[in-house]
């Protein structure tokens, strides 16, 4: 299985900004065997980005997407367009976006299969938050985010999925979760996909961890067994270090 980095740049960085990091990168960045590395800009930015890494190993994301194909909703972008734009991930459901525009488990699922559809690949994010954890109802947060987030996925689209669990006290804060804390509910997930879609594309799913990721902390994380990559915010905007952490 190839490991999965991926860089959430949230709202930061201009078209110009976005297209240099990109073009560094490409000139830069070795990319070890084995491990797959994205970049998910702000919108603006894409088709920019998309024409920096052409021909590079590096691949795109978006960070959203609307649920319908196309049609009169103002200030949205479809899957099909994202495709247009040259991205092959996009970033679903992330907490953010729960939390600020309020996107509910049912909207994000629908943002799922309008992604599969197309031929792009998610990145469902799922992950409790602190009174949730204190709380000790993290399981079944997680419970219902992946059941109702991948409601009705079929077996055969499973695979093009990515689930990226962000506990929401370790986005942006610092406080990374223990790798023994990650690979808990790392496991968890796999668990839980298990008992849906079977044991054998439950072992070939990437289940990737994001909070706090950073180049000092990520090799105790990639050590965990259900650990398959990582989504990165804050410290995937400077170019020294994101590149330490997918060298990791
Ligand atoms: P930070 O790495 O800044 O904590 O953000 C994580 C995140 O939300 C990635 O999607």
């Amino acid at each position: 299985m190839q490991s999965l980095i991926a860089g959430n740049w949230k709202m930061f960085k201009t078209v110009r900004e976005a297209e240099l990091f990109a073009r560094r990168l490409v000139a830069e960045l070795d990319i070890p065997p084995g491990r797959e590395v994205v970049i998910a800009p702000a919108f603006p930015a894409l088709c920019a980005v998309a024409a920096a890494l052409r021909g590079s190993a590096i691949k795109l994301a978006a960070q959203n997407v609307h649920d319908q194909a196309q049609g009169a909703f103002t200030g949205e972008v479809s899957a099909g367009m994202l495709i247009d734009a040259g991205c092959e991930y996009v970033i679903i459901g992330h907490s953010e976006r729960r939390t600020f525009p309020g996107e509910t488990d049912d909207l994000i699922g629908r943002k799922l299969l309008a992604a599969l559809a197309q031929g792009l690949r998610p990145i469902l994010c799922i992950g409790e938050t602190l009174a949730e954890r204190e709380q000790g109802a993290t399981f079944t947060v997680i419970t219902g985010q992946i059941k109702e987030g991948l409601k009705n996925v079929a077996l055969g689209d499973i695979g093009d999925a990515v689930i990226a669990y962000e506990p929401v006290w370790a986005i942006g804060t610092g406080k990374t979760a223990t790798p023994e804390q990650a690979q808990e509910v790392h496991a968890f997930i796999r668990n839980t996909i298990e008992d849906a879609y079977g044991k054998e594309l439950a072992g070939k799913l990437r289940i990737i961890y994001g909070g706090s990721v950073n180049s000092g902390n990520i090799g105790k994380l990639m050590s965990e067994k259900d650990i398959n990559g990582a989504l990165v915010g804050g410290a995937s905007l400077d170019i020294e270090s994101f590149s330490a952490i997918v060298k990791y």
